[in-house]
């Protein structure tokens, strides 16, 4: 397994996120518009930062993520369950979740194409899905990766059309628009039966 660089940066995480903007949860929240009714999972959500500013707005929320450094950061609140695992094997049955996050994690993941297929698997019909991802077209992507590579992991960029395509052809049919200076944005609903 290669050296898991999250469980060095899992301390400086947050309040690295924090000084330079990037995926301010707010802006995620609203556009996923989460219902207090309603069961989510985080993939890859690593210090729960999303999870954390979603309390209160969801029935419950599922952090899922391999590192343990990480999931540790992790708030704790009833509501928020803490699972450690990978996209590409979701821990969970059929059709359980409302909603799935995936906040700057994609790109981390090996095989993408599984764990799209593994979303779609524990998503209820008609359930969303919304990914936010770094937008690799632009020169601020460009030095994101290449920050990303130096730093982090061999990380695979998805490029808005791809993803959209990727999904669509999973079964989550949406489309992704630019979101900050940064960041694009997936917004997919699970096909109903
Ligand atoms: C940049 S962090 C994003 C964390 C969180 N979503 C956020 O926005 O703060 C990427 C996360 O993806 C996780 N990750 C890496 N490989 C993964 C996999 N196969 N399945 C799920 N998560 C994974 C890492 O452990 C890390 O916590």
């Amino acid at each position: 397994m290669p050296w898991d660089w999250f469980s060095v940066y899992a301390p400086i995480y947050d309040p690295f996120l924090k000084i330079t903007r990037i995926a301010p949860s707010e802006a995620l929240l609203a556009l996923a518009d989460l219902r207090t009714h309603e069961r989510i999972l985080d993939v890859g959500g690593g210090t729960g930062r999303i999870a954390a500013a979603a309390v209160g707005t969801v029935g419950e929320i599922v952090i899922l993520d391999p590192c343990r450094a990480m999931l540790e950061r992790g708030p704790r609140h009833p509501t928020i369950h803490r699972v450690r695992g990978g996209a590409r094997q979701i821990p969970f049955g059929e059709a359980t979740f409302d909603a799935i996050l995936c906040v700057d994690a994609l790109h981390h993941i090996k095989e993408a194409q599984s764990a799209v297929a593994e979303m779609h698997r524990v998503l209820k019909p008609g359930g969303r899905v919304i990914v936010q991802e770094f937008d690799v077209r632009g020169w601020r992507g460009k030095l994101a990766a290449i920050f990303e590579h130096l730093f982090i992991d061999h990380s695979r960029f998805i490029a808005p059309e791809t993803l959209q395509d990727l999904f669509g052809s999973t079964g989550i049919p949406g489309t992704s628009r630019r979101h900050s200076w940064l960041e694009y944005t997936f917004l997919g609903r699970k096909a109903e039966p």
